[in-house]
């Protein structure tokens, strides 16, 4: 995520909403992955938290409309407009989107909003009603229609006591919307990436099913990716407790046999296939409808095979369509995986450890190698999750312009 954001201009409005806290963790977080911050505070939002917090995140001057020469103003909206990135306006309140959907420039952020060619995303926060009223909906869709961006916001306890739609997104969700925008990467504008996510489980009964350890922490980190570069992209995935990225289309599914159904017919038209979803090889051939009892004596499962949903697609692989798979091996890492590179027709495989604590399933890093169709193996180090994406991409992107 860092590279795609590094020495990037954002500019950070913060509007007068409750939620104006929360724009201090976006700020941080904005700073975390190098961009460079210009945070802006309408006067609302002076009441509500200090420029001072923003300027000691950020190094840089907060500007307000509480002070400045106007003349220096007058030149810095323009300034800071042509250089931004992105205008990222969170919270926004009703206020600023009816501002903006009319062209109203009475302060410097609507001033700056006129000014500006770079994208601009608000991530909107006030009270349900004032969200559901028609003239915030029409503001909202007048906006979408010259091409801003949106993050909703989300539905729970509200500021003011009211439980409904309305609560600002979640801080990393706005940063995971924004990344595309800043990124201005568009190596995967147009192309489809499907990603199978996370691990599946077979019902034995209404209480009990075979799951395994997976995460879903690597197909997020490539969702992320993906979108960076402009893709267009769906993940299937099966119950996790990890945030797929705001922008992906999401399906979730819980059985490997639904997984195929709802994997299978995408992958046609995918341009980029990635499976690292951990489907369960096998589910039990019976499921009860009730609950099993305990009989006094030993069980015996009989398990069924379920479809190889990277086998299938890999056999039905088009012209320049690209198969990545995950190879989760405790033992042999590169011999198997290579044997599953040939087996199921794949362009790349990630063979990765499981099975020890910094490694696999449910931690943020990976010991991998990364294997090619052309017979290459590269051998990475302790690697995140979000860097072996961006590394996965990079040897796609190589493999698509041969
Ligand atoms: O052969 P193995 O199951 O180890 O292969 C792992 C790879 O195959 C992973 O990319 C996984 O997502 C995929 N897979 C699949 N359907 C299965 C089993 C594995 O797509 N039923």
């Amino acid at each position: 995520m860092r590279r795609h954001i590094s020495n990037k201009e954002v500019v950070l409005a913060v509007t007068g909403s409750i939620a104006a806290y929360k724009a201090c963790e976006i700020a941080s977080r904005l700073i975390e992955l190098n961009a460079k911050v210009t945070p802006v505070l309408t006067r609302s939002a002076c009441e509500l938290v200090q420029p001072a917090t923003f300027e000691a995140i950020t190094g840089r001057r907060a500007i307000t409309n509480l002070f400045g020469a106007f003349a220096s103003a007058e030149i810095e909206h323009i300034a800071v407009a042509t250089r931004a990135h992105l205008f990222l306006v969170a919270p926004a309140t009703a206020n600023i989107l009816a501002k903006a959907a009319n062209g109203i420039a009475d302060d410097w952020l609507s001033t700056a909003l006129l000014a500006t060619r770079a994208p601009i995303l608000f991530a909107p926060a006030m009270n349900s009603n004032m969200f559901a009223h028609p003239a915030t909906q029409a503001n909202i869709e007048t906006l979408l229609g010259r091409g801003c961006h949106f993050i909703e916001p989300e539905s729970g306890r509200l500021a003011c006591g009211t439980v409904g739609q309305g609560r600002m997104a979640d801080p990393m969700s706005i940063i995971e919307a924004a990344l595309p925008l800043i990124s201005g990467d568009s190596s995967l504008a147009g192309k489809k990436v499907l990603i199978t996510s996370g691990g599946t489980r077979e019902p034995l009964d209404p209480v009990r099913y075979i799951g395994n350890r997976s995460s879903g922490k690597m197909g997020r980190a490539l969702a992320i990716e993906a979108l960076a570069r402009g893709a267009q992209v769906t993940v299937v995935t099966g119950p996790s407790d990890v945030a797929l990225p705001y922008g992906a289309e999401t399906i979730r599914v819980e059985t490997a046999m639904q997984m195929a159904a709802e994997t299978l017919p995408r992958a046609q038209d995918a341009n980029i296939v990635i499976c690292a979803a951990a489907v369960a090889d096998y589910r039990p051939e019976q499921t009860y409808e009730h609950k099993r009892k305990r009989a006094g004596q030993s069980l015996t499962l009989a398990l069924v095979e379920n479809p190889d949903i990277l086998a299938q697609i890999g056999a039905a692989k088009r012209t320049g369509q690209i198969l990545v798979g995950f190879a989760a091996e405790t033992e042999e890492l590169v011999a198997n995986a290579c044997v599953k590179l040939k087996k199921k027709n794949l362009d790349l495989i990630v063979a990765n450890q499981v099975g020890v604590p910094e490694s696999g399933f449910g931690v943020d890093t990976l010991n991998a190698a990364i294997l090619d169709r052309d017979g290459q193996t590269t051998e990475l180090p302790l690697i995140a999750k979000d860097e072996l994406a961006q590394r996965l991409f990079d040897r796609m992107a190589l493999l698509m312009a041969q």
